[in-house]
């Protein structure tokens, strides 16, 4: 595979041949929200992360990358006119695909069907990414929910963003898949917070300590410093809320495990914090740094 920093260099140096970086205003933080392993609550996590987020004041889009399953809708029971599809094939604005969600989060579908999954190739995600580049300006916050793995998609992704949310669970392969992205980000020179949050877990002594495994093994192999988001509980209010297609914040907003997402979405709320890290960390920024190198 060549190195993913070339790759996205090698797509930005035609991007910005354009003109639109200039009209780039930096606002949004760019969250993505990831896992080594499929099924470990990164849809649940990253929809009631941004209504936590949104009931703070802020504006947030959830941008489905996990493309072609459209999980954000059916976890929301919400079913969006426009897809990226719309975007990439006939040629609709980044803004007309955008569609509502509950409590006022807006929605980015990645589709459904093999169609969106397969029209993913370097041309399309430079153009995707340079469209959402242009909601900056209107957003505080992107929360884009990817697929699992290392895949040259979800990396593309998750290299554009000032922070990631890698979620795992006590399974021992969801941990291992998870260094694995860890590994893969910082190989490519991923510079972005390495936030964990600990899904499925029984109490808080579990979460800490798989915590602490993941960080070991990322301070001693890669080199890099992890930080604990927080962690949600096994609860059958999750279940409920999927089948429900109503997420749990708004099913069940009592519960333990909506507590703890309203609790982490405070470490996003600083607006003061927010606007020094932006300085340093725009998506823009990123784009520039991952296109040309950092200084250059
Ligand atoms: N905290 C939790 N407690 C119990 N089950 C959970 C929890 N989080 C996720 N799940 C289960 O995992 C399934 C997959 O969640 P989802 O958010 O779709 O994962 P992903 O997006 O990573 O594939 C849910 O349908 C639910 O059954
Ligand atoms: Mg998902």
């Amino acid at each position: 595979m060549k190195d993913q920093a070339e790759r996205l260099r090698e797509l930005m140096k035609e991007r910005t041949s354009g003109k639109e970086e200039h009209l780039v205003k930096n606002t949004a933080k760019v969250l993505a929200i990831t896992s080594g392993k499929g099924g470990v609550g990164k849809t649940n996590f990253a929809i009631n992360l941004a209504i936590a987020i949104r009931r703070l004041g802020y504006n947030v889009l959830i941008f489905d990358a996990d493309i072609g399953l459209a999980n954000i809708e059916i976890l929301t029971g919400t079913s969006m006119k426009y897809t990226i599809a719309d975007l990439i094939l006939n040629n609709k604005n980044i803004y007309e695909i955008i569609g509502e969600g509950p409590e006022g989060i807006k929605i980015i579908s990645g589709g459904s069907g093999f169609n969106e999954l397969s029209m993913m190739n370097d041309e399309n995600i430079r153009k995707l990414l340079g469209q959402i580049g242009k909601l900056e300006s209107s957003m505080d916050f992107i929360i884009i929910d990817t697929g699992a793995g290392v895949s040259n998609i979800v990396l593309d992704f998750i290299m554009t963003a000032d922070e990631v949310i890698l979620i795992t669970t006590p399974d021992p392969t969801s941990l291992m898949d998870g260094y694995t992205v860890i590994k893969a980000l910082t190989t490519n020179g991923y510079k972005g917070k390495l936030n964990i949050v600990t899904n499925i877990v029984s109490n808080r002594m579990e979460a800490i300590g798989i915590f602490n495994k993941l960080n070991r093994a990322s301070n001693n192999f890669l080199k890099v410093e992890l930080s604990f988001l927080g962690y949600l509980e096994k609860s059958s209010v999750v279940n409920k809320a999927v089948r429900n297609q109503q997420p749990f914040l708004l099913s069940s907003p009592l519960s333990p495990i909506s507590k703890s997402i309203n609790i982490m979405a405070l470490n996003f709320a600083d607006i003061g914090k927010h606007d020094e890290l932006k300085q340093e960390n725009s998506f823009a920024q990123k784009l520039k740094d991952l296109f040309f190198g950092r200084g250059g």
